[in-house]
């Protein structure tokens, strides 16, 4: 009889054993990436349901290359560029297969990608599917980027860069110079901007509104709705020969269901809300950080507090505690991040009161 036991039993010993709970509602969410506490906002869930009514079709029927594509859709992509100052976009089912649309397709044979050895998992999946080369890089290390694109460019073949805005595990924030580097070498440069959208710049659009970059032709942002926009779903924005090349080589984009006509209609209700608010949003945004940095001493660029503890187990001890005092954290253990870490979300749908509390217990 074909088996997984031995490989079951052996995650189990190592601390290793994933398995998906459905949590009590009792417990105060500090787990999710619902940064902005958008996921339980009953109103604009309401606005969202009211325009899909409006619809002759709820669902999409079909991939946005046959017929699935609406003008609910299309909106939501046009608000996204002139927002964020981009030519072109292209929703996307997920944030996982935006990433496996991007680097699959636009690494052709010769062309070589240069990848931040902490990007998310579905870009490195991604990076295994590709025909041309693919070169890691030290996390964040521009430096480490610009001597490997040196030493492997070759004539003829495209340079793409991928990074994340801001990093998913530790939510750090990925320096400008990768856009100099970009520039320098006439790359392209893929921005995962899964946790910064919603998050960081002046405007809450991410990491170029943050460093004051304005798009150009070689520039790609990759965002998703899960997170800050409180939804599911994902979009690319791009120049207009990039987004064609994508419509024509993406297969997750050509070969799957249009994204949900309700998730993407509740994501442009939700943006519409974080740019009417952006000023008390960024705001309330300051005001967290700098509680975390008073009562626990972590500067943190984001909404992502990690807390180091670097043992499976323990890790895992500790989330049950705070369960247990009414709070949910994340348990990160390998090999999802090289040490276990507590992975807390100072999520704007918190009251002062409860951040205090939880930062007190995480004083460990
Ligand atoms: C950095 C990053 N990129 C991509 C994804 C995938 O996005 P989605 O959850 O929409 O598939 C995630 C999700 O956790 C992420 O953290």
């Amino acid at each position: 009889m074909i088996s997984y036991k031995k490989e079951l039993e052996l995650l189990i010993k190592v601390g290793r054993l994933r398995e998906r709970k459905v949590y009590s509602d009792d417990l105060l969410d500090l787990a999710s990436n619902d940064y902005l506490g958008l996921a339980s906002n009953k109103k604009l869930f309401k606005q969202a349901y009211k325009r899909v009514l409006k619809h002759n079709n709820h669902s999409p029927k079909a991939s946005i290359l046959v017929n699935g594509y609406s003008n609910i859709h299309k909106k939501f992509e046009q608000k996204l560029c002139k927002i964020n100052g981009f030519e072109a976009g292209v929703v996307v089912g997920s944030g996982f297969l935006a990433n496996i649309s991007l680097i699959e397709s636009l690494v052709r044979k010769k062309d070589i990608l240069f990848i931040d050895e902490q990007y998310h998992a579905s870009g490195i999946l991604a990076s295994k599917l590709v025909q041309g080369s693919v070169i890691t890089f030290k996390h964040n290390d521009y430096n480490d980027l610009e001597k490997l694109i040196i030493e492997h460019k070759e004539e003829n073949s495209r340079i793409i860069i991928a990074i994340e805005g801001v990093y998913s595990m530790y939510g750090d924030i990925a320096p400008k110079e990768f856009n100099d580097v970009a520039n320098k070498y006439d790359t392209l440069l893929i921005v995962d901007e899964a946790h910064s959208s919603g998050v960081i710049g002046q405007n809450l659009l991410g990491w170029y509104d943050y460093w004051g970059i304005k798009p150009q032709y070689n520039h790609i942002k990759m965002g998703t709705l899960g997170k800050a926009y409180g939804s599911y779903g994902a979009y690319i924005l791009g120049s207009k020969q990039i987004i064609s090349f994508l419509e024509n080589r993406a297969k997750p984009i050509i070969y799957s269901t249009a994204p949900s006509l309700f998730d993407i209609a509740l994501a442009f209700e939700n943006l519409k809300y974080i740019m009417k608010n952006k000023k008390y949003i960024a705001k309330k945004i300051s005001k967290y950080q700098n509680i975390i940095q008073k009562y626990l001493d972590i500067s943190c660029d984001a909404l992502i507090v990690p807390i180091e503890i670097n043992d499976n187990k323990k890790v895992l001890k500790i989330q049950n505690n705070l369960i247990k005092e009414g709070f949910l954290v994340g348990a990160i253990r390998q090999p999802t991040v090289q040490k276990a870490i507590l992975r807390v979300i100072i999520k704007l749908d918190i009251r002062k009161s409860d951040l205090k509390k939880i930062t007190n217990l995480l004083k460990l």
